[in-house]
C-alpha cells in the first residue's frame, strides 16, 4: 500500500501513468470517499476544464467532485474563450497553469493533450481523447471491484468499437492481470500500440483476446461492456458503421451466453437498439448507473492524489 496520496507521475494522460499499486490505492480512496469514511480538503484549489467535445458525465462529475473536496472548477468553454480561436496550446497551457492547480482536457488528438502537459506546470488529466479515456476506466474498475471484490478470475468482454474506451480497458486489464476480450467487426480493432504496450505488461499474454465473434467472446464473461459505435467526431461515418456493427448489439441473447453472475457496463451516452437494448440497460444485471456515479468518486480520489 502507498504511504501517501502522491503519485509518481505528475499527469494522468493514460491509464499507464499510474502503477498497479497506485491504481489500487485510488480505488480504495474512492471507495472510502464514497462511503464517507474520509474527507479530503482541497479548499482554494481550482480545476480548469477544457471540453473540445461535448460532455455530461465527465464535466459534471469533475465539477461535483471538486466541489465536494472544497475546491472549485472553471469550465473553459472553447467557444467563449480564446481556445476556439486557435490560440496555440503552448500559450494557453502556460497561462492556465498560472491560475489553475490542475487542468482536465477533452480533445480529439492525444498529441494535443500531450502538448498541453508539456507546457503546463500543473497536472493535466485526460478527460477523453480519441486514443484513451482513462478517467472512465478508473470508474469502470471501481464498479467491477465493488461487484466482484477483487479482480481474480474476472473476464471482461468489450463488444463494440476498439477505440478510446476499449483501449483504456485493455491497459487497465494489463495492469490488473484481468482477462480482457474485445469483440469488434474487422477493421475496428483497438490501437496497435495499445495492444503492444498491454502485452508487454501482461504476465500471461493469453489474457488479451481480440476477436470478430461476439458470441465466443461472451462465453464465461463476468462483465459485458459496450460503448457507442460512432464516437464524437465520427458523425459522417455513422451510417456506414451502423451497418458494419450489425450483430454486435448487447441484447438478451448475448447476455444469456455470458456467465450467470455477469454484469453489464456502458460508459454512456447510449444509443438504444444500436450497441445495447433498452431491456439490457434496465435489467437487474446492469450496473450502468452505478458506473456513472463512480466517475465522481474515482475522480475525487484522483484529484486528491494529483494535488497532494
Ligand atoms: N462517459 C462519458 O465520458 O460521458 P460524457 O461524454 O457525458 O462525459
Ligand atoms: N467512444 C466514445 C466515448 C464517449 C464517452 C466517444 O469517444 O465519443
Amino acid at each position: 500500500m502507498l504511504k501517501s496520496n502522491k503519485l509518481s507521475n505528475k499527469n494522468f494522460l493514460s491509464s499507464l501513468d499510474i502503477s498497479t499499486e497506485e491504481f489500487f490505492y485510488i480505488l480504495d480512496l474512492a471507495k472510502k470517499l464514497k462511503n464517507k469514511e474520509l474527507y479530503i480538503d482541497l479548499t482554494n484549489k481550482v480545476l480548469g476544464l477544457i471540453f473540445n467535445k461535448s460532455s455530461t458525465r465527465t464535466r459534471v462529475s469533475f465539477q461535483v467532485a471538486m466541489s465536494r473536496l472544497g475546491g472549485t472548477t472553471i469550465d473553459l468553454n472553447p467557444t467563449t474563450s480564446q481556445i476556439g480561436r486557435g490560440e496555440p496550446i503552448k500559450d494557453t497551457a502556460r497561462v492556465l497553469s498560472r491560475y489553475c492547480d490542475v487542468i482536465a482536457i477533452r480533445t480529439f488528438n492525444h498529441s494535443d493533450l500531450e502538448e498541453y502537459s508539456k507546457w503546463s506546470s500543473k497536472p493535466v488529466i485526460n478527460a477523453l481523447t480519441d486514443l484513451e479515456h482513462p478517467c472512465q476506466a478508473l470508474a469502470d474498475f471501481l464498479t467491477i471491484k465493488e461487484e466482484f471484490l477483487d479482480f481474480k478470475n474476472v473476464v471482461l468482454t468489450f463488444i463494440g468499437d476498439g477505440n478510446n474506451v476499449a483501449n483504456s480497458l485493455i491497459l487497465c486489464g494489463a495492469l490488473f492481470g484481468v482477462e480482457v476480450r474485445i469483440a469488434c467487426p474487422k477493421g475496428y480493432e483497438p490501437n496497435s500500440s495499445v495492444i503492444k504496450k498491454a502485452l508487454e505488461i501482461y504476465q500471461d499474454k493469453n489474457l488479451l483476446k481480440i476477436t470478430n465473434d461476439p458470441y465466443s467472446a461472451v462465453k464465461g464473461a463476468n462483465v459485458l461492456y459496450t460503448d457507442v459505435w460512432s464516437s464524437m467526431g465520427e458523425e459522417n461515418v455513422k451510417e456506414n458503421k451502423d451497418k458494419n456493427f450489425i450483430g454486435f448489439t448487447i441484447d438478451r441473447n448475448l447476455v444469456n451466453k455470458a456467465n450467470k453472475d455477469a454484469i453489464i457496463l456502458h460508459c454512456l451516452p447510449a444509443y438504444r437498439s444500436k450497441e445495447i437494448t433498452d431491456e439490457v440497460i434496465n435489467s437487474s444485471k446492469s450496473r450502468i448507473f452505478d458506473q456513472a456515479e463512480n466517475r465522481m468518486h474515482a475522480q475525487q480520489a484522483l484529484l486528491a492524489c494529483l494535488l497532494s
